[in-house]
Parts: C-alpha cells; sequence; structure tokens
C-alpha cells in the first residue's frame, strides 16, 4: 500500500456509492461490461458463455452475475483495505478465481480496460456524489484486489 493506509473515509465513499449502485446491479453492471467491450472487443471472446451464445450480450444471463462480483469484491476489498490493510479473500476461492482468469487468458491489459471501464460507470452511477476521493478509493482498491488475483494466475 505504499506505506499510505486506506482510511474510514475512503472506505464511507467506497460503501456509499456501492449502495447506491445496489438497487441496480444488474443494469449497471451490463452497463460496464457494454464499455468494456467496446474498448477491447476482443474481450468477448474470453467468456464461454459469449463466445458460445447466440442471444444478444444484453440478454446473456451469465455477464451480470460477473459484473456484480467485480463491484461486489472490489467493494469488500475496500473494508478489508481499512480493517486489515490488506486484500484478505479465503485462500481457496483465491486460488480458484487466480486459476480461473490465468485458464482464460486474462491479462494485465484486460484488468486495465476493466478498471476505467468500473470507475467510469460508477461516476454515472454516482452522479452529484462523484469525486475525485471517491475515484481514488475506488481505484486503490481495485488495484488491491488485483494484485491480489494476479498472484494466483497461474496453472
Ligand atoms: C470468472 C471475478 C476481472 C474475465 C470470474 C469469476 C469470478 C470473477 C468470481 C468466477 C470464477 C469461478 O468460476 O469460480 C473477477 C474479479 C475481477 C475480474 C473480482 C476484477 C477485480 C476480470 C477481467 C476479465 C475477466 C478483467 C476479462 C476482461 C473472466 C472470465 C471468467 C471469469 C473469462 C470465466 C468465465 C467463464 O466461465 O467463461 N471472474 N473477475 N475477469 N472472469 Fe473475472
Amino acid at each position: 500500500m505504499g506505506g499510505e493506509s486506506f482510511t474510514e473515509e475512503q472506505e464511507a465513499l467506497v460503501v456509499k456509492s456501492w449502495n447506491v449502485m445496489k438497487k441496480n446491479a444488474g443494469e449497471w453492471g451490463l452497463k460496464f461490461f457494454i464499455k468494456i467491450f467496446e474498448i477491447a472487443p476482443s474481450a468477448q471472446k474470453l467468456f464461454s458463455f459469449l463466445k458460445d451464445s447466440n442471444v444478444p450480450l444484453e440478454q446473456n444471463p451469465k455477464l451480470k452475475p460477473h459484473a456484480k462480483s467485480v463491484f461486489v469484491m472490489t467493494c469488500e476489498a475496500a473494508v478489508q483495505l481499512r480493517k486489515a490493510g490488506k486484500v484478505v479473500i479465503r485462500d481457496s476461492s483465491l486460488k480458484k478465481i487466480g486459476g480461473v482468469h490465468f485458464k482464460y487468458g486474462v491479462v494485465d491489459e484486460h484488468f486495465e480496460v476493466t478498471k476505467y471501464a468500473l470507475l467510469e460507470t460508477i461516476k454515472e452511477a454516482a452522479g452529484e456524489m462523484w469525486s475525485a476521493e471517491m475515484k481514488n478509493a475506488w481505484s486503490v482498491a481495485y488495484d488491491q484486489l488485483v494484485a491480489a488475483i494476479k498472484t494466483e494466475m497461474k496453472p
């Protein structure tokens, strides 16, 4: 964490904005992933359920749950960063998540684009609540979460 700790204020900014979004988590999740695929169309091919599907992206029932996982796990990462100073994920599930992303060929650029789309989506959802501090809090939580996932991205 570069010596700086995640504050209660930062945690509150993340939790507060997620609480606004979660009522419409499916919609925001869809917007989030549509942004990702606009910037990086090839990322669609990583998802088995998109590659082999003939229903339109917006109607694919499996897309929203992944988007929601990214929101929820980033929000949880913020809580843990404040409480424990680091991201804590149960060993077995971190191994599983790392392994799945490795197996499906997710690379650094995907995590970068996803970060950008995540922040843009939250900005839109947060409206007047949005601030540089809120952006920074989500960024730090996301970066730390991704760093944790990457430690387990191996076969
Ligand atoms: C699967 C979370 C970022 C692509 C998953 C799963 C979770 C998850 C919980 C399900 C694992 C399982 O099967 O048990 C996250 C989190 C992320 C993240 C928390 C960032 C913080 C990304 C990014 C991409 C990606 C950036 C690519 C653009 C995938 C793919 C799968 C997957 C392709 C497998 C889907 C399938 O079954 O076809 N992710 N993910 N994820 N994720 Fe992510």
